[in-house]
């Protein structure tokens, strides 16, 4: 009998969750059963991480707890941080340079080498270690390409607005600092996406915290996952300076045979319920800047879409806008999606080690069969 192939796992349910719900159809998303919008309007990113990795939203005690546990996990070594700095001055790539210091983490954590995957407390310790760090690894890679020198990590502020913080050294306003962590919010987890797959795959064979996370990011930084977000803003400078109309410009790329960056999605068959949610802070940001004219191109190419193919616009698509806004370097938006999924990212580990089976599948085989072996020297 031969096998049926699901080319890119379609609709193959490889393990049951508790963390996250991804109804396309409805085009609703729940962490743990809280609807994306409530936790959107209601909680902070530390709040969601500790709903995901604790399974409850914490109280006032352990919501103290973790903010203070992140913090003093803040901080990089020297090893990491000389790391850093020499990726930043061959200017590498943001994703590859936070993929390859994450990865070094390892080399600072006494305890790398004896993990034990069933025990749930030290994944979930490395699990904050490396979220704490992600912030201050991108801060640090960013300050030093731009000439600048690395700032500390502060002890009294938030994870979104510490970042923002260590990226330009100004306390950042309210409204950017909520924004973003609202943004980190609405990215923390996503059911079985590719990144998560791919960390859940390498935890898997049982091999350790550190180098799921590296696979995972690896895998977000492609311009099909993670990678969109930035092509989204690429795309919408290029529209400016081409001067042309958005709809005019959306029929050129289709009949092109080009991919619009930010629409579509392999589980959502209607607008995915955080572009609601962003294209709301992206149109605020927009206004209160007054230079609306980023969110208005967004919903045009919206409409054009619709008209022209009804694909629906994704995540990707209005956190672009908003982190342009926010004056975020382009080239910085998929890795602040990594610093938001990652918490997913240690949650779906933690599920996976608790109940592990090695992820194997197969493939159809439809090479040669049986053929003449020739030896080299009749070749
Ligand atoms: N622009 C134009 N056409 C698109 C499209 C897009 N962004 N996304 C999907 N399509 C079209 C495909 O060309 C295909 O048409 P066809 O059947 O005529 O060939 C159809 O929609 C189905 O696409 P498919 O590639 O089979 O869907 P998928 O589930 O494998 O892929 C994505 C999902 C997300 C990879 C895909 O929608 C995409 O490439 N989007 C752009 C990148 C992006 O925004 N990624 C972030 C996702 S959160």
């Amino acid at each position: 009998m031969t096998a049926e192939v699901h080319r890119g796992l379609e609709g193959i349910v490889v393990t049951e969750s508790e963390l996250s719900r991804v109804d396309g159809e409805a085009g609703r998303l729940i962490y743990r059963g809280y609807p994306i919008e409530t936790l959107a309007e209601e909680t902070s990113f530390e709040e969601v991480l500790s709903l995901l990795w604790n399974g409850e939203l914490p109280d006032d005690d352990g919501l103290a707890a973790l903010e203070s546990d992140l913090v003093g996990a803040r901080s990089l070594d020297d090893d990491v941080s000389k790391l850093v700095t020499r990726l930043a001055r061959v200017d590498e790539i943001p994703m590859a340079a936070l993929r390859t210091a994450i990865s070094a983490l390892s080399s600072t954590d006494a305890g790398a080498d004896s993990f034990e995957p069933t025990d749930e407390a030290e994944v979930l310790e490395t699990g904050r270690r490396i979220t704490a760090k992600v912030p201050t690894i991108l801060a640090h890679f960013h300050r030093v390409r731009s000439g600048e020198d690395p700032i500390p990590p502060r002890d009294d502020l938030g994870h979104a607005e510490n970042f923002l913080y260590m990226l330009d050294g100004a306390e950042p306003d309210p409204v950017s600092t909520n924004t973003l962590d609202t943004a980190l919010v609405l990215h923390a987890d996503h059911g079985i996406n590719a990144s998560t797959f791919s960390a859940m795959v390498t935890a898997s064979t049982l091999s350790d915290v550190y180098s799921a996370v590296t696979s995972a990011i690896g895998t977000l930084a492609g311009p099909l996952h993670g990678g969109a977000n930035q092509n989204v803003m690429r795309m919408l400078l290029e529209l400016d300076e081409s001067g042309m109309e958005p709809a005019d410009w959306i029929r050129e790329e289709l009949d092109a045979g080009r991919r619009i960056p930010g629409f579509g999605h392999r589980v959502y068959e209607v607008k995915d319920p955080r572009a609601y949610i962003l294209s709301e802070m992206s149109e605020e940001l927009g206004e209160a800047t007054g230079e609306p004219k980023w969110h208005e191109y967004s919903l045009a190419i919206e409409a054009a879409m619709a008209e022209e193919t009804g694909i629906p616009p994704n995540v990707d698509f209005y956190s672009a806008t908003t982190y342009y806004q926010l004056g975020i370097p382009l080239d910085l938006y998929t890795p602040i999606f990594a610093m938001s999924r990652v918490g997913g990212w240690v949650a779906h580990l933690r599920e996976q080690y608790a109940n592990n089976r090695i992820m194997r599948p197969r493939a159809r085989y439809v090479g040669h069969e049986d053929r003449e072996f020739t030896p080299l020297s009749d070749r």
